[in-house]
């Protein structure tokens, strides 16, 4: 998750395990370095802190070049054998990567096959033993490292480094890399902070750029190995400032990386060649026996798991989305035909573990959907599921809440193809919407008119929020966001139940975000309007072009999808609504008053 590497006179110990100091923030579970000094590469990782790595160097590491890498677990627990850096079997090369090798499996075959040895289960062993295969077949190292990323498919910034050679090569597609540049000291990094004590002067990579970096200079190149022009930037942050990098808050920061996270969640999972989910994680056929599904989560995760199960009752499987905290006294009854499925982006949450655990005890077969490998619900259950979502550091959920509900739509038509034999009719047309989801939120976030209606509605007095079927669950996700950081009243309501009693709290003060997902709408604007009549002003969540649009005092638009995605575009427009009106109150937003990120007691 957090690359750092460096050339330069000197020993690089001190600026690589500063590095990796300064991408703690961005959170992760193990974390290495490599250095070489002549005498080939040496290597320190392990799972846990970059005070434990500190610790656990013990002889003097001496060397001018070296790469050092903190690990988020993908592919494998946090171990030490998985962490980075990883080297081929006689450490001649030494790599570290972010990304996900989507080949990594045909990739570790064919060298497997031809005598490669591997110790990891880690996509990113690949490489090293890929970058040896071309050395060993006679290319120079530039060559070799070429061809190597040349095979990769997926996504990745890589650092690599060759014994006995005072180089680093760096490559960018798809993730992020940056190089530092100062008087005969050189860095390349996966972000700024890692490398701002010793220099201000930067470079962006773009996507497709290779670099040759050594003590003398940086080789800016395209992947045909033809030179290109990078222009150095001066970056203005103070360290404090700068993990968020240009955003004020790490809140903003995940919801502009939702396209990002999303697109790193599906890498690998659609085969929209065949039109099919491929989410190899499973077996074919391993949901066939499943009659019900039952759901167990917490806070954010619990409106995910509401969503998943929405979409799997629509599939034709009977499932349910029940409190963890509730669950140890209603539970519905299990059998070994049931799957109890945790939802957790910490996989660390009390009640969602002990609710997993009654779940085992029953008997039941047991899946966690959670962003973190190692986590105990990952380990606890029968089987797991990652959202890749990468980490999160905003108290209130934002991408993660994304990643899990579009995981879980995946996961919910796999098991309903799995348990009904026919993939759903609708399935290659919800496929191909999912695919183009992270360019749709791209584009909504540049448009949105989110601040303008956060700042018109600043003085209300409570906050409604309501929808039906999908845009239920995004209703009371995007009441929990704006109580969460705003401290204000909100309240989220399926649509048609607020004629049963809410209507009796609408006032002109009171305004109402509808969400329009394309099921039943015309039933939701009614509704919306009902509360309308009372005075409140109405913000429609829904496409342009939709007759909501002129019912409503206020759009908040979405790009047009199928149902069962739409109610994810709305949500990141209410997520921007709740992150401005607490930016106008001025509230701790990362971190509001009496939450915790991970709720770790029942
Ligand atoms: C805490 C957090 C919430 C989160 C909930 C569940 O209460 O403040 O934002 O949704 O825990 O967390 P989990 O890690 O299980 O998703």
């Amino acid at each position: 998750c957090g690359i750092i590497g460096r050339v330069g006179d000197g020993n690089a110990i001190e600026p690589l395990l500063t590095g990796l100091e300064n991408l703690e923030y961005r959170g992760y579970d193990s974390a290495g370095i490599a250095v070489q000094n002549g005498s080939g590469i040496n290597v320190e990782k392990r799972s846990g802190k970059v005070q434990d790595l500190k610790e656990s160097i013990r002889d003097p590491l001496q060397g001018e070049v070296g790469i050092g890498h903190t690990r988020w677990s993908t592919h494998g627990p946090p171990t030490d054998a998985n962490a980075h850096p990883h080297t081929d079997e006689s450490e001649d090369v030494a790599v570290v990567h972010n990304g996900i090798i989507e080949n990594y499996a045909a990739l570790r075959e064919r060298l497997a096959a031809n005598g490669y040895e591997f110790t990891s289960d880690t996509d990113t062993e690949v490489i090293p033993h890929l970058v040896q295969y071309y050395l060993d077949a006679g290319f120079d190292s530039e060559t070799a490292f070429r061809q190597a990323i040349d095979e990769l498919e997926g996504s990745y910034a890589v650092t690599v480094m060759v014994s006995g050679e005072h180089v680093l090569y760096g490559a960018r597609r798809g993730s992020p890399l940056v190089v530092g540049m100062e008087d005969g000291e050189y860095f390349l990094a996966s972000d700024v902070p890692a490398f701002l004590e010793y220099t201000d002067n930067v470079v962006y990579l773009e996507d497709g750029d290779v670099v040759i970096v050594d003590e003398d200079g940086v080789e800016f190149t395209d992947c045909e190995g033809d030179p290109i022009t990078r222009t150095p930037e001066t970056v203005e942050w103070d360290p404090e400032q700068a993990g968020k990098g240009e955003y004020d808050h790490f809140m903003l920061k995940e919801i502009t990386e939702q396209p990002t996270s999303l697109a790193q969640a599906l890498e690998g999972r659609i085969d929209s060649a065949n039109g099919r989910i491929a989410l190899a994680d499973f077996e074919p056929g391993t949901f066939a026996d499943v009659d019900s599904v039952q759901f167990v989560a917490c806070g954010t995760s619990y409106h995910a798991a509401l969503y998943g199960s929405l979409v799997l009752n629509q599939a034709g499987i009977r499932s349910t989305a029940l409190l963890a905290n509730e669950y140890s006294v209603s539970a519905p009854p299990v059998d070994d035909d049931t799957l109890v499925i945790a939802v957790s982006q910490s996989g660390e949450t009390a009640d969602t573990l002990a609710a997993l655990r009654q779940a085992t005890a029953a008997g039941a077969d047991t899946l966690t959907v959670t962003n973190v490998v190692g986590s105990t619900a990952a380990r606890e259950a029968d089987d797991a599921l990652f959202i890749r979502a990468g980490p999160e550091i905003g108290v209130a959920a934002t991408k993660t809440f994304s990643s899990q509900a579009v995981m879980l739509t995946l996961l919910a038509q796999r098991i309903a193809a799995d348990r009904l034999g026919d993939p759903p009719a609708d399935l290659e047309a919800l496929l191909a919407e999912l695919e183009a989801m992270p360019g749709r939120i791209e584009r909504l976030l540049d448009e949105s008119t989110a601040r303008g209606i956060a700042d018109r509605y600043s003085d209300s007095e409570s906050y409604f929020f309501i929808g039906r079927g999908l845009g239920f669950p995004v209703a009371l996700e995007g009441a929990l966001k704006f109580k969460e950081i705003t401290y204000e009243h909100a309240e989220g309501f399926a649509s048609g139940e607020l004629k049963h009693g809410p209507l009796a709290l609408v006032t002109p003060e009171t305004p109402v975000f509808a969400i329009f997902t394309g099921q039943e709408d015309e039933k939701t604007l009614k509704n919306a309007e009902e509360a309308q009549t009372r005075g409140a002003p109405v913000i429609a969540v829904c496409p342009d072009g939709h007759p909501a649009v002129d019912a409503a005092d206020e759009h908040l638009a979405i790009p047009e999808t199928v149902p069962d995605l739409a109610g994810l575009l709305a949500n990141v427009q209410l997520q921007l609504v709740s992150y401005y009106a607490a930016d106008l109150l001025d509230r701790p937003i990362d971190k509001p008053r009496n939450l915790a990120k991970s709720v770790t007691v029942e």
